[in-house]
């Protein structure tokens, strides 16, 4: 009798260790191998600084991700900073890490009114000579990386918040014509490459994002190549995006025949009401709701983050550590929304199925 009880403890002992080693191990399932089952794009924002200079940042971004986007280095400012001379430098360095880890690449961004070189905001040009700059910056640009960045977000916010064509010095120069243009440009360069708008603050459904829809119907309907729509989903957690709007959005997005990514999503938290604990608990419950939305959405094909760590984001100026808009703490330790994300990427084979 002693033999069968022993025996009967040992394997008591087995199945608890056994469930302990595949919970740890689920515990510690990094999401692109979760996403890679749904063939899923979960993505970061790339801050070439630390890249460099800090082992974590890089050691934890190529295990969780398999997309990445440069925060900033492939903006023109830093890519053609004298007129004819192109810098790749840092982008370079950020298209080898991604080609070094398996990991696909965004390019953001060719035609924005920001982040412009001084010798273009504050130089004098004719329509025909804007019209140059702009097709010999996409062109070189798409050039460079071909075959190396799968998607471009070609046009980044040409509509204002009130839905209209924004003020830009390339729609003050060349006229409405510049988007179609810069889409034409794109599709020559590199015809390989999915061409994308992007913009912010256009997820629910709002004038800004009626402005939006109307902006890439009408590229459609006049035969212009673009693919996609980046829906960057800079969030507030204090006034909470909707997601029958989000989903209501994507579905006639996706009916004009457009691939949808979440293309740089974060979430303001300071302003929000509750304890440290429950906003946490809050910005991981409206996380996991876009992801889900996305996911039931066969259209939309990646999640990016703009950052992944609440070390390195935008939102907290330097100085400022009053934002927590991210994936993982200051210290790299995971928030309540990764392991949200984890379970969520994990059914993605299952939500994927019932879209
Ligand atoms: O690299 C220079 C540095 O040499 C200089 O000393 C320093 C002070 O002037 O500026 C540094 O450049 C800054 C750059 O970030 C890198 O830190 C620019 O001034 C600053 O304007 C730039 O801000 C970026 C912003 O886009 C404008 O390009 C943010 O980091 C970046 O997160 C933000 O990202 C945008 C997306 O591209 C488009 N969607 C909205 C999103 C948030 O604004």
């Amino acid at each position: 009798m002693t033999r069968i009880k022993t025996a009967l403890a040992i394997l008591i002992i087995f199945a608890v260790l056994q469930v302990a080693f595949v919970s740890s191990a689920q515990e510690t399932k990094p999401l692109r191998e979760s996403a890679e089952a749904c063939e899923f794009g979960i993505g970061a924002a790339v801050n070439h600084e630390p890249l460099r200079f800090e082992k974590k940042y890089a050691e934890v971004l190529s295990r969780e991700f398999n997309m990445i986007v440069a925060e900033n280095v492939m903006k023109m400012v830093t890519l053609q900073p004298t007129p004819g001379r192109f810098d790749f430098t840092e982008a370079d360095a950020l298209v080898a890490f991604a080609e070094k880890h398996g990991m696909k690449m965004r390019g953001h961004t060719l035609v924005w009114h920001e982040s412009l070189p001084t010798w273009l905001t504050e130089g004098k040009f004719t329509r025909d000579e804007l019209m140059k700059i702009m097709e010999t910056h996409i062109k070189t640009v798409m050039t460079h990386f071909k075959g190396k960045i799968f998607a471009w977000d070609v046009l980044n916010e040409a509509i204002t918040e009130e839905g209209q064509l924004r003020d830009t010095i390339w729609l003050r120069g060349i006229g409405e014509e510049y988007m179609d243009l810069a889409f034409k440009w794109a599709r020559e360069a590199d015809p390989d490459a999915k061409l994308f708008y992007n913009d912010f603050n256009a997820e629910g459904m709002n004038a800004k994002s009626e402005g939006v829809y109307k902006l890439v119907k009408g590229l459609k309907d006049r035969g212009a190549p673009i693919d996609g729509i980046g829906l960057q989903t800079h969030l507030k957690l204090e006034t909470p995006l909707s997601m029958d709007e989000l989903r209501e959005n994507m579905d006639r997005l996706a009916e004009l025949g457009l691939e949808i990514q979440i293309t740089e999503l974060d979430m303001r938290t300071k302003n929000a009401t509750g304890s440290p604990e429950e906003k946490l608990i809050a910005q991981a419950e409206l996380y996991n709701n876009t992801l889900i939305a996305c996911l039931e959405q066969p259209a939309c094909t990646a999640v990016l983050f703009w950052g992944f760590t609440d070390r390195y984001t935008w939102l907290n100026p330097p100085g400022q550590r009053e934002e927590a808009p991210l994936l993982f703490d200051r210290t790299y330790k995971s928030k309540p929304v990764y392991e949200a994300f984890q379970q969520t990427l994990e059914l993605c084979p299952t939500i994927r199925a019932k879209s």
